[in-house]
C-alpha cells in the first residue's frame, strides 16, 4: 500500500514552545509530532518524522525521501519563504506534497505570504494551528489513494 508519508519540519519548529503564543499556540514540538502520528493513524497512514535546523539536510533528506516516503508534509519554516535550493530539491523528490503553516501567513509579514513551492504542492494549508496537519493528511491520504 501506499501510505508512507514523511512529515519534514524545518528551521526553528524545534523551538516551537519558545516561539510566540498568538501564532504558535504554546504547542511544544513533541506534542505536535505526537499529534500528526495520531492524526495519521486515524487516517490509516504511516508517517515517518524528520527535523532540523540546517538547510542542507533537509535538501538530502528530500533527495532520500523518495526511497521511503510516498508522500511529504512539509513546514520548512522561514525556509518556505525563500530557499529556492529547497523547493528544487522538493521538485528532485518528485512525490505528492504538502505544505502546512500553523500559523496564518498571508496575515503576517508581507514576505511571509511569498512560498517557493507554489504550484508543486498539492495543497499548501495555513493559520489552523495543528489541524492544518490533519488536513494536510487527508489530502496526501486522497492524493495517494488511501
Ligand atoms: C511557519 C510560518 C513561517 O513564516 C515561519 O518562519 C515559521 C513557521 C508556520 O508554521 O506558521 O518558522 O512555517
Amino acid at each position: 500500500m501506499r501510505n508512507r508519508v514523511a512529515v519534514l519540519h524545518g528551521v526553528n519548529l524545534s523551538a516551537l514552545e519558545r516561539r510566540p503564543a498568538q501564532h504558535y499556540g504554546g504547542l511544544t514540538f513533541t506534542a505536535l509530532e505526537h499529534r500528526i502520528a495520531r492524526f495519521a493513524r486515524e487516517l490509516q497512514l504511516e508517517t515517518i518524522f524528520f527535523h532540523t535546523n540546517h538547510e542542507g539536510e533537509f535538501v538530502e533528506e528530500l533527495h532520500k525521501s523518495p526511497d521511503f516516503a510516498d508522500g511529504l508534509l512539509l513546514n520548512p519554516g522561514a525556509w518556505t519563504h525563500y530557499s529556492w535550493a529547497i523547493r528544487d530539491a522538493l521538485e528532485v523528490a518528485g512525490k505528492p506534497a504538502v505544505e502546512v503553516h500553523i500559523s496564518d501567513v498571508e496575515s503576517r509579514d508581507d514576505w511571509r505570504a511569498i512560498s517557493v513551492f507554489d504550484g508543486l504542492v498539492a495543497a499548501k494549508i495555513s493559520g489552523k494551528g495543528i489541524e492544518g496537519y490533519r488536513e494536510g493528511l487527508q489530502v496526501l491520504a486522497r492524493e495517494l489513494g488511501v
